[in-house]
């Protein structure tokens, strides 16, 4: 049987990033297999084109142009074969994050994300989607700690307002696709949901 696809969203500083290992470690202990990437990334291509969209100057067309080569890279050599040999795939953003940083925040037309959309990924979707939701105040505290921000953790508050903006978009005219979980609670209380929510899929 074909494995799961679930993607991990949310405005930098949400902290979904550590549970994504917690829910790798917790399927592997019900004896599923599990592959654990990221986006932009997760192949030797599209972690090279990841280092130019975080570092290097550019417009919200190029950007979302190379995230999109990026994509196509990891669905192709690295996403589509796990999941036909039935590991679960658990991806640290995929296209909705490109929605909402490239549609909400830099302002990028959606119209044409769509079109790309349909050409790279040819009808795959995410099986579930865990939207880890935060106030922009708040995600701008915690990544205060952050020492040498990228081009994106070092954007403004009201970026991030309208990336989020963007994610609650993408979650409305999504729902059975997308869970949103509140960031704000402490990380226990957030990776009771993650768990809540993934065991009350029908897959398991
Ligand atoms: P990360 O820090 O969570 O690994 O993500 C890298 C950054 O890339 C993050 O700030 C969001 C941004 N990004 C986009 O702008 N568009 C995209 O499509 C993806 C996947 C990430």
């Amino acid at each position: 049987m074909s494995g799961r696809f679930i993607t991990f969203e949310g405005i930098d500083g949400a902290g979904k990033s550590s549970h994504i290992e917690a829910l790798a470690l917790w399927l592997r202990a019900r004896g599923q297999r599990v592959v654990v990437t990221r986006e932009p990334g997760g192949t030797e291509l599209a972690e090279a084109l990841r280092e130019l969209v975080l570092h290097r100057s550019m417009d919200a067309m190029t950007e979302a142009l190379l995230v999109f080569a990026a994509r196509r890279d990891h669905l192709r050599t690295r996403i589509e074969p796990a999941l036909a040999e039935g590991s679960h795939v658990l991806c640290d953003r995929f296209t909705d994050a490109t929605f909402a940083y490239q549609g909400g925040g830099r302002g990028f037309d959606a119209e044409v994300l769509q079109t790309l959309e349909g050409w790279v990924q040819q009808g795959r979707q995410p099986d579930l989607t865990l939207w880890f939701d935060l106030p922009a105040s708040l995600a701008a505290q915690r990544r205060q700690a952050v020492r040498r921000p990228d081009r994106f953790e070092a954007e403004d508050e009201a970026f991030f307002a309208r990336v989020r903006a963007g994610y609650a978009a993408r979650a409305a005219a999504d729902p059975g696709r997308f869970s949103v979980l509140d960031a704000a609670q402490p990380l226990d209380a957030v990776w009771q949901q993650v768990q809540a929510t993934v065991e009350a899929r029908p897959w398991w």
